[in-house]
């Protein structure tokens, strides 16, 4: 058995894929422990969720701080104070600073809902349906200094239907994120998965430049 790897968990919402994250960490011997949520927001529901679980949390509001700089200085601070081998963006809606990207280089996640590198930023179901797409899903990807870009891990497709709205295509979207985010938190937990000078590898051999896909 691998010894533990303590994750920390960032959120600013709903904290849905924290709780597959928690839930998949309950359920199976992966070596990964969830030590802390942090949320800029107080009345982040994520927040309720980690405590439900018995989970550290702390609230970092960005607004009381004197720019990103000073903001993502403390987030550090608040960070390191739990010692993670891996931090997981899920549904943290602010931009990091070059300086914390590089400080977390190869031990940040994040997940965004698109098939990266189309859609960064936000409405991207909206998006999806207006550009006539067949195909649209999620993808986990190590973060760098680019936003919403970064060597991918994993992607989930799912075809778009012609009935489909931003609502139902982002409900089916959710439901592939709280499928890949726990398997590639897994990974990294597991030792397999790695940030190579080229892009991702996992278990020694790189992975496509769409990270793993899964096809629903
Ligand atoms: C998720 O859909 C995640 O992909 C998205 O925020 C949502 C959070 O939901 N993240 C981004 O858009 C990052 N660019 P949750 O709070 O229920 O997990």
């Amino acid at each position: 058995m691998p010894s533990a790897c303590n994750v920390v968990v960032l959120i600013s919402g709903s904290g849905s894929n924290l709780q597959a994250l928690i839930d998949s960490t309950r359920a199976s011997e992966q070596p990964a422990r969830i030590c802390a949520v942090i949320s800029n927001r107080a009345d982040a529901y994520g927040l309720e969720r980690a405590q439900a679980a018995g989970i550290a949390t702390r609230v970092l509001d960005h607004k009381a701080f004197e720019g990103r700089d000073a903001f993502d200085a403390a987030l550090i601070e608040a960070i390191d104070a739990f010692a993670p081998q891996l931090v997981v963006l899920a549904g943290f809606m602010r931009i990091l600073t070059p300086g914390f990207v590089r400080h977390y280089a190869g031990r940040l996640l994040n997940i965004h809902p698109s098939l990266l590198p189309k859609y960064k930023g936000l409405h991207t179901h909206q998006r999806a349906l207006e550009a006539g797409d067949r195909e649209h899903g999620c993808s986990v990807h190590f973060v760098t200094e680019e936003l919403d870009g970064g060597p991918l891990v994993v992607q989930a497709v799912i075809p778009v239907q012609t009935d489909d709205s931003a609502a139902s295509l982002a409900q089916r979207v959710h439901e592939q994120e709280h499928l890949i985010y726990p398997l590639a938190v897994r990974w990294f937990a597991e030792g397999r998965l790695h940030l190579g000078e080229h892009g991702a590898m996992l278990d020694g051999q790189p992975l496509p430049s769409t990270g793993h896909l899964f096809r629903t």
